[in-house]
């Protein structure tokens, strides 16, 4: 039986951040959250049935993964992404975000350049902040084709290499907040200079499954060769697939032995969180046929979530700008025509609006003018914001210098 997403389930009283955290982050507990990368649909009634099973049985003692774990991550990249690495090159962790941390530390130290391409996700830069490595910010350039889509600036890029000194690269692919899918010629050509100027790249592959655009392929940017595999650490999840964040597991495929072992060492050392066990339990019945089964049905659902926003925005509002994602549930909006001051866009969608999305600003200045909108929820609930945007857009007109609404 196919799944239904249409179900509207209350996630309130769930401690659910998406939820809970709106008063503080919006002033108002009313918003419709739009915000935080998961989803308001159900994880698989398969997968919920396996952690469910583990808790018959009654310890719940400390973990030792067995290999045919990871053997299933190897299993499901073979048949999502053509790739499949040894089952023994997956280290577990508790998180993507803490996969990207640990990579700093095992190829870089205290003020050493690591580059993002700008806008991303916030913690690509946070981490580098906090680790105290110097950050090099390349921002991305926007296409002038009929969809706008951010390109890599090749240009910046090598300037940047030749000149900083850059030892890694932090590569959201696809790419948040845009949902770009890079295409094989771009990653080859980013792989090449990579190895040319010796940088490793972390290639965080998370939204990798969520693949809109039957157009699109997504490579994983370590299967290009074995040459640039030597110097990737990839990092990936169920958590965006099968909507499994609070399970906090998380993993890096690290091809190379030495690179690996660098890897594990300051995992080791910084007593940085491993995988849980049901969250393992979570991933084995995820990454399956039953798996593969119910991530087309999300995916026909998805789609259908981003034409209707995406319809329903551009009717209302013609002078916003949206990318539309080729892969993820996230929508990137570049409202800068109605608005000259980002706070005056960030108090109309929460106060006019009533939506709760995120800030562009959040993912690099460069942003301004931004923001992010996540539609990863059933339609009843799309349509409800898609009807408080359409009722209050009237208030907008496009601005030269300024914004006006009341
Ligand atoms: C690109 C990217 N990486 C990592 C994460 C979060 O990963 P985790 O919750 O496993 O730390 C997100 C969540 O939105 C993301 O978009």
């Amino acid at each position: 039986m196919k799944p239904s997403f249409d179900r509207q389930i209350d996630r309130q009283g769930t401690w659910a951040e998406k939820y809970d955290a709106r008063e503080t982050l919006f002033g108002r507990a009313d918003v419709i959250p739009m915000w935080v990368a998961d989803m308001d649909l159900a994880t698989p009634d398969f997968v919920l049935a396996a952690i469910q099973s583990r808790l018959n049985h009654p310890i719940l003692g400390y973990t030792q993964v067995p290999l045919s774990v990871a053997q299933s991550v190897s299993d499901w990249q073979q048949r999502q992404h053509q790739w499949a690495p040894a089952a023994e090159s997956v280290v577990w962790l508790s998180g993507v975000v803490s996969g990207i941390y640990l990579s700093i530390q095992a190829v870089t130290q205290p003020g050493d350049a690591v580059m993002v391409f700008t806008p991303v996700y916030p913690p690509f830069m946070r981490s580098v902040t906090h680790l105290e490595r110097r950050l090099v910010e390349v921002p991305l350039s926007v296409s002038q084709e009929q969809t706008p889509r951010y390109e890599l600036d090749w240009q910046a890029i090598e300037t940047a290499m030749r000149t900083q000194q850059i030892k890694l690269l932090l590569l959201s692919n696809p790419h948040n907040p845009s949902g770009r899918v890079w295409s094989r010629v771009s990653l080859l050509r980013l792989a090449e200079l990579c190895l040319r100027y010796q940088i490793t790249v972390v290639a965080d592959e998370v939204w990798s499954d969520l693949l809109l655009d039957t157009q699109s392929k997504h490579h994983p940017f370590a299967s290009l060769s074995p040459e640039i595999s030597a110097q990737t650490i990839t990092l990936n999840a169920p958590s965006k697939t099968f909507n499994l964040a609070a399970m906090q597991t998380a993993y890096a495929i690290i091809e190379n032995e030495q690179l690996r072992r660098q890897f594990l060492h300051i995992q080791q050392r910084t007593r940085a969180g491993e995988a849980g066990l049901l969250g393992l339990h979570a991933l084995q019945a995820a990454y399956s046929d039953a798996g593969a089964a119910w991530l087309a049905s999300l995916l026909v659902y998805l789609r259908d979530n981003v034409a209707r926003a995406t319809k329903a925005l551009a009717s209302c509002l013609p002078e916003l700008v949206i990318m539309r994602p080729q892969a993820s549930y996230l929508l990137w909006l570049d409202a800068s025509a109605y608005f000259s001051e980002q706070q005056h866009q960030v108090d109309w969608w929460i106060n006019q609006a009533g939506l709760g999305l995120s800030n562009g600003t959040h993912f690099g200045a460069i942003a301004q003018g931004f923001m992010r909108m996540n539609v990863g929820c059933c339609q009843q609930q799309l349509q409800q914001a898609l009807l408080q945007v359409q009722q209050v857009s009237s208030q907008l007109t496009k601005q030269e210098n300024s914004h006006v609404f009341d």
